[in-house]
């Protein structure tokens, strides 16, 4: 016999079928939405179903903090922002009112950028094999290709049309299927009939969130540097694309979580292994990563005596605290874990709309219940409104700060990263949650709001 409990048959108590806080950090504009008596009210009967938020002066803020970690440096650095972090105009017009450039990867993205005042020569053309089209459109307006393939080479080069070129190299010992291998670099660099490309660097995009390695790869890419110039190459560039982390919530939330986090916590014990979930708390995020892979090995110094400009591809980062998603509760059932009673949430629109929902994971950081009054804790999961069992917003028990009640607000935070519309779709006929932008009113501490035109892809 042992005595080892197993921990699904014992019968525990409120707290241990509740999963621990994860209070997002909160910018003062968050707060002040939060504290405002009815602004999310009018928003939400305005628009009648849930809808996210975009703040893009938070975007012009974390655009300034990584330009100035390059001035700072004193390395010639250029931002473009992987635009496939967030579809809204809001944010191209962000970058074009600092002079950001975009990381696009499909015509759509390039004519939104366009649109939105964005200069051909200041978009970088990333993702693989890229249709004719993308490439020509590229061409025509100066815009620099990501190269990922030979035959994208060839296919730019037999366009005939003076063109601006990357080659993105494959991770050394990573089985990636983006990039160039070694070998396929030299055949690159070594063709003569690609006279109508200006091949002007490197680039690369590493998984994970260090700073190290992509500071290394940086490195050993400027050693290639003095023998592609001898070459005929004017090489100018190395872009080390993005992954800047994000931090989302403090560390001591997400210790506590980390380390006691089980099947319990979870609605159907839904439970996902800590490996599966993005690092929500993340020590030096953005621009303090940037510092760092500057300052690695004096990556800085020597981007300068080579005379490389840095580039970058944020997207995640660049939103960080931009937005936000907010959903109306239009359900509510009280179901029994363990012997503890619980809440299940519905709520007016589905996970579609919190994308990480969709990559075997959750996002974590605790929805927050509006109004926001005091009550009894409540553990508490959310779905959306369609028919489809795992639709869920929210897994695990939000330990909310009360009993939600029929049309309260559920605001997940800081969901301008990826969160919001990469995944969603009109499933069951629902509409699209519409974009609210809200702008400082000057002088007080409210905001002006407006709707935001969708735009079909061209
Ligand atoms: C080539 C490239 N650049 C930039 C990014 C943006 O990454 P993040 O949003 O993590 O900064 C990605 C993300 O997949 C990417 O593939």
């Amino acid at each position: 016999m042992t005595d080892i409990l197993d921990p699904l048959t014992v019968s525990p108590g409120i707290f241990d079928i509740t999963a621990t806080p994860l209070p997002a950090h909160r910018d003062d504009w968050e707060r002040r939405l939060l504290e405002h008596p009815n602004l999310l009210r009018t928003i939400a009967e305005n628009v009648g179903g849930p809808f996210h938020i975009m703040y893009p002066a938070r975007i012009v803020e974390n655009i300034r903090a990584f330009q100035k970690v390059f001035a700072d440096a004193e390395v010639r650095g250029d931002i473009y922002y992987a635009k496939k972090a967030n579809k809204s105009p809001s944010v191209v017009g962000a970058c074009a009112k600092t002079g950001t450039g975009l990381d696009v990867s499909s015509g759509g993205e390039f004519l939104a950028a366009l649109r939105g005042g964005i200069r051909g020569a200041d978009l970088m053309v990333t993702g693989p094999a890229k249709s004719d089209d993308l490439l020509e459109l590229s061409a025509r307006y100066s815009a620099l290709v990501a190269i990922d393939n030979l035959d994208e080479l060839a296919r730019l080069a037999g366009l005939g049309i003076p063109s601006r070129a990357l080659l993105r190299v494959q991770p050394p010992g990573s089985e990636s299927r983006f990039g160039l291998t070694d070998f396929e670099l030299d055949l690159a660099l070594t063709r003569t009939d690609i006279t109508a490309i200006r091949l002007e660097g490197f680039s690369f995009h590493l998984t994970g969130y260090e700073a190290a390695p992509r500071a290394e790869m940086a490195a050993s890419l400027l050693e290639r540097c003095p023998e592609a110039r001898s070459l005929g190459h004017p090489i100018t560039t190395i872009s080390i694309g993005g992954g800047f982390g994000v931090d989302y919530v403090p560390a001591e939330a997400w210790n506590a979580f980390t380390k006691l986090v089980n099947p319990r916590w979870f609605h159907n014990e839904r439970f996902l292994s800590p490996k599966s979930y993005y690092p929500y708390h993340f020590p030096e995020p953005g621009p303090r990563m940037l510092a760092a892979v500057l300052a690695n090995n004096d990556l800085g110094a020597r981007l300068r005596e080579a005379g490389i400009r840095l580039a970058i591809e944020p997207g995640r980062a660049l939103l960080d605290h931009a937005g936000c998603s907010v959903f109306g509760i239009q359900g509510i059932k009280t179901r029994i874990a363990y012997g503890v009673p619980y809440d299940i949430l519905t709520v007016n629109g589905s996970s579609l709309s919190l994308s990480e929902q969709w990559f075997n994971s959750e996002y974590l950081p605790d929805p927050i219940l509006w109004p926001q009054s005091a009550g009894s804790m409540t553990p508490t999961s959310i779905g959306g409104c369609t028919c489809l069992e795992g639709d869920m917003l929210s897994w695990r028990r939000v330990p909310l700060p009360r009993a939600a009640e029929m049309g309260d607000l559920l605001i997940y935070p800081n969901t301008a990263g990826y969160q919001m519309d990469s995944n969603e779709s009109a499933f069951h006929d629902l509409p699209i949650p519409p974009k609210v932008v809200l702008n400082d009113v000057s002088g007080v501490r409210s905001f002006e709001w407006h709707l935001e035109v969708p735009r079909t892809v061209d």
